[in-house]
């Protein structure tokens, strides 16, 4: 099984998330591609599997351009996409709190629901993060 890890982060927590998710899809036999949104080559998405997709949240809710240019990118829905995200509540109580995250959820039909950290995963949240991937995981191996 392939997947890829594609996330944007400008002050690494979500890049933390991403990581996890990395070496515990590796630690599962998976293989895990890590790219980077707005700084690595374009992807050829139909390589994948699966698709983990990253991004964290700002100016009111909004998905970052990166992320947009991403999906344009891929030019198409691929079937299998998990969506994480990293924000603050600080920046519009729960109502904003990683309003990319659901925004992509919906877009993509997935069949995860949207993992969401407050700020960095380190900490009691790393839990939250494994249990999650677990789940994708669990799936993924079903799909198979
Ligand atoms: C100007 C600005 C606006 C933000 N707006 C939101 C927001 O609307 N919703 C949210 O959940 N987080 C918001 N955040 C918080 C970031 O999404 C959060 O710090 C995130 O973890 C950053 O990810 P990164 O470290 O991967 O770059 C905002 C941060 C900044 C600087």
């Amino acid at each position: 099984m392939r997947s890829l890890i594609a996330y944007l982060s400008y002050s690494g927590n979500t890049k933390e998330v991403a990581e996890i998710i990395a070496e515990q899809a590796r630690s599962d036999g998976m293989t895990a591609e890590m790219h980077r949104i707005g700084i690595d080559p374009p992807i050829d998405a139909s390589e994948y599997d699966y698709i983990f997709l990253g991004t964290f949240t700002w100016d009111m809710g909004r998905t970052p351009d990166e992320v947009k240019d991403f999906v344009l990118e891929v030019g198409y829905k691929p079937e299998h996409v998990a969506v994480f995200g990293t924000g603050d509540t600080q920046f519009g109580g729960d109502k904003l709190f990683c309003r990319a995250v659901d925004k992509l959820t919906t877009f993509y039909h997935s069949q995860w629901p949207g993992l969401k950290i407050e700020q960095s995963p380190r900490g009691s949240q790393e839990q939250v993060v494994e249990k999650w991937v677990e789940g994708v995981l669990h799936d993924v191996k079903i799909l198979a």
